[in-house]
């Protein structure tokens, strides 16, 4: 079992990182941390970075994730290897450059990239944010899957991932107390589907869709409130189409509750995404809907 314990940045490869990055600065509301290698690093929270943008293939995502030493690493690696899947170290440079002391690479089962790094940087500065968002963390990202059933044994089985509900055959899934750090999306093919940052309260999700329709930001979800994690939340369009998400009170689930804790599940239904009455206009939304209305008349 490989213990996952934060996740700690996404990579987002993009045709023009200096536009990408004035996006996560004036939009987003990011700190600007540097720019090196031709990618410009930003983050929403403490840490070194949580959010890179480099110049490639605007369908080339990885996330990193942070697990507890070297030792950890290795065995992680094996694990890996145990089930078939082929791992890389990184090289010297890599590191460096994700300011980390190790790391390894792979490819889930749905071909989705995640780094799996030793001993992150964090940041002695404090994080400030670029633009009043009430931005306070990075916190999670909805992933694609090409089939949720087996995804969700791989997050749970291989990884020390736990069920906190289900949308259809979708888990949302988390490593700590938060309710969910990956929100698992049908798709047909990989990539992360979206970003979250958290904010401060329901003040800043609100101010924040001002703010973003009058920048003439396309807003494809909300504001509403999710009856899965309880969170209040605004999702919007960014660079190369992204969907980026701030949300604000999501469910924690604390140790003690986790030996009676039971997910719940979900129909496809607008309802189950939003107990407001937002309708969500995200492809991968409708895709999911349309898998799952499949998948119930097989
Ligand atoms: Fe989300």
């Amino acid at each position: 079992m490989i213990h996952l314990k934060d996740l700690r940045y996404v990579r987002l490869g993009t045709r023009d990182p200096g536009a990408a990055a004035e996006y996560g600065q004036r939009i987003l509301g990011l700190e600007l941390v540097r720019r090196e290698d031709g990618a410009a690093y930003l983050r929403g929270d403490d840490r070194d970075h949580t959010l890179v943008y480099f110049k490639g293939d605007p369908t080339d995502h990885t996330t990193g994730w942070e697990v507890a030493d070297a030792a950890a690493l290795d065995a992680a690696g094996a694990e890996l290897e145990s089930q078939q899947i082929k791992v890389r170290r990184g090289m010297r440079g890599e590191c460096e450059l994700r300011r980390v002391d190790d790391f390894i690479t792979y490819l889930d089962p749905s071909g989705n990239r995640h780094d799996l790094v030793v001993r992150p940087h964090h940041s002695g500065r404090r994080f400030f944010a670029a633009r009043d968002c009430g931005v306070w963390s990075f916190s999670h990202i909805g992933l694609r899957t090409t089939d949720a059933v087996r995804d969700e044994q791989f997050w749970t089985q291989v990884m020390n991932a736990r069920v906190s509900d289900r949308i259809a055959s979708a888990a949302l899934l988390r490593i700590d107390e938060v309710h969910h750090k990956i929100a698992l999306f049908p798709s047909t093919v990989p990539g992360v589907q979206h970003v979250n940052h958290q904010v401060h309260g329901v003040d800043d999700v609100m101010r924040s869709y001002y703010f973003l329709r009058e920048q003439g930001v396309r807003i494809v979800f909300g504001p509403g409130r999710h009856p899965t994690s309880g969170a209040v939340f605004v999702y919007f369009e960014g660079p190369d189409g992204m969907v980026y998400e701030y949300s604000t009170g999501v469910r924690l689930i604390k140790p003690d509750e986790e030996a009676t804790y039971r997910p719940r599940q979900f129909p496809f239904a607008p309802s189950s995404f939003c107990m407001w009455g937002s309708k969500p206009e995200i492809p991968e939304f409708r895709a999911a809907e349309s898998t799952g209305a499949r998948a119930r008349v097989a």
